[in-house]
């Protein structure tokens, strides 16, 4: 999978991808204190590109910034046209945008507040995140050792970049030990969500996930998956849930911008269900491509056209 692309919109223009740079004394570099989205794009059966909750995830970037005391100078519209203008320029029909917010490198140390606030949006052609098998058969995920972090620590409603070092160790220390996905707890002990999706539980026919009043991102496919299960009359449960929840459960499944809706076969060793993935996550999963991916008319408010021409 490649990274590249012919050009990247930085504040307010298109570069070559080989000139996107930054200087190494950039603020974010050394803190991480900048915000950042994951968006995706997809092509429709009907040859229709849209850029999916494109307005939700601009307005969580605002947030994200808002929470740090960021002022983006540019408007949630001007970074919505941005996105539209990244993807055309690369010739993307179909595609995942990175929007990042970061402090320049005007001045260092932690107390810095008079740098300049930067944009940049690279975009790339994303396939499956945890893999094409992971979303057929399902992946095999691990309970980390080490906590989500505490929601007085992080602030965890934003998407903030050095908040992602929780994220990154905790999903290489489970893939070294050979699992394909991290799920944290929070720092009481209860299931939290994975590292760069949130999850959800069957059990008896009904859907649990924790409460966005927890420790989680207010995921936005965590949304859609709530909107869907409505729409197909799946009861959703949202409330705290311990770890021996996940063992005894009957389905399991990640969702996220990235991993899409990727069922769970296996936790620590023990199967989940019958060890591959169940009726209600493969409805879940279906469902949710259709409207993305197929020719579905549900939640057309999700959907931001746009054309390449
Ligand atoms: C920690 C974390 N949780 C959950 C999610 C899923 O959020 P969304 O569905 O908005 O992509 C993400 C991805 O952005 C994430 O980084």
């Amino acid at each position: 999978m490649s990274i590249k692309s012919d050009k990247i919109w930085m504040d307010g223009r298109l570069v070559n991808f080989e000139d996107a740079n930054v200087h190494v004394l950039t603020h974010t570099l050394h803190y991480g204190y900048g915000a950042f989205e994951g968006i995706r794009a997809y092509r429709r059966e009907d040859g229709q590109s849209h850029i999916l909750r494109l307005q939700e995830h601009i307005k969580r970037l605002f947030e994200s910034a808002h929470i740090l005391g960021l002022k983006i100078p540019f408007t949630p519209a001007d970074l919505i046209e941005a996105c539209v203008i990244t993807l055309r320029a690369n010739n993307f029909d179909w595609g995942y945008l990175r929007p990042l917010v970061f402090m320049g490198s005007e001045t260092m140390g932690l107390g810095a507040t008079g740098n300049t606030i930067h944009v940049a949006i690279p975009s790339w052609q994303w396939g499956a995140y945890l893999g094409s098998e992971a979303l057929k058969n399902g992946i095999r995920a691990t309970v980390s050792s080490f906590s989500r972090s505490h929601i007085n620590a992080n602030m965890v409603k934003g998407k903030i970049c050095g908040q992602y070092v929780n994220s990154v160790i905790a999903k290489r220390d489970a893939m070294t030990a050979g699992y394909d996905e991290a799920i944290m707890l929070d720092t009481n002990g209860y299931v939290s969500e994975c590292t760069g999706e949130n999850i959800f539980v069957v059990k008896n026919q009904k859907l649990i996930t924790p409460p966005y009043g927890s420790s989680i991102l207010g995921g936005i496919t965590r949304q859609s998956v709530i909107d869907i299960a409505h729409d197909l009359g799946v009861t959703v449960e949202e409330r705290t849930m311990t770890r021996d929840e996940l063992y005894v459960a009957d389905e399991i499944f990640l969702c996220g911008t990235a991993a899409e809706v990727t069922p769970v076969r296996e936790i620590d060793g023990r199967d989940i269900g019958p060890g591959r993935p169940g009726e209600i996550s493969s409805m879940i999963a279906s469902t949710y491509f259709d409207i993305v991916k197929g020719s579905s008319p549900a939640h057309p408010e999700w959907r931001y056209p746009y054309s390449l021409a």
